[in-house]
């Protein structure tokens, strides 16, 4: 018979996005501010992601949609996109990410999709270094210290057996 295993994890919930220090609170901003130059005519679902790196820049992306549904890309990707490409030296250390519809912002902060998870999962793996997600709703802001929370048990390249640079 196996034996049970568990996963356990834990993150901060705030009900105010004024309760943030100073720098988590103009990310929360960057990426509400990014979120209303989304590309979502399918979906209206307006979704803003702001990067803080290391040297202190903040680097931003919205999701872009497409006719083809699978053509589009999420907001997160869309900012790391940005952030490795344009950046490659610097190194991610928080990601906010908050989601407007006609209401305005979502009542409960959006959690990044599986395939963001995947790739902010890879940006932590190429540089060493944990990424802060802070996710942002009307009723509560959650910050989450580390991908492995979102994405447990997680494939990277440790299992192609693969150092990275
Ligand atoms: N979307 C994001 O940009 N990020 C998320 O975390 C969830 C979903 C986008 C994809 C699509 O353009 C729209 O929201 C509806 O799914």
């Amino acid at each position: 018979m196996g034996s049970t295993k568990s996963i356990s994890s834990t993150y901060q919930e705030f009900e105010k996005p004024e309760e943030l220090d100073r720098f988590d609170r103009e990310l929360l901003y960057a990426a509400r501010d990014i979120a209303m130059n989304a590309y979502a005519p399918y979906s209206n679902f307006r979704v803003g992601a702001a990067i803080r790196l290391s040297s202190g820049i903040i680097v931003t992306g919205a999701n872009v949609e497409n006719a083809a549904f699978p053509s589009g890309i999420c907001a997160e990707r869309s900012a790391l996109s940005n952030s490795v490409s344009n950046h490659p030296d610097d190194n991610p250390i928080a990601i906010a990410i908050a989601a407007i519809t006609e209401d305005g912002l979502t009542d409960d902060p959006v959690t990044p999709c599986g395939n963001c998870r995947q790739v902010i999962a890879e940006e932590e793996s190429r540089t060493g270094k944990k990424i802060r997600i802070i996710l942002a709703g009307k009723n509560k802001t959650l910050i989450i210290e580390s991908i492995a929370t979102l994405l447990p048990l997680q494939f990277n390249n440790r299992n192609l057996k693969v150092n990275l640079p």
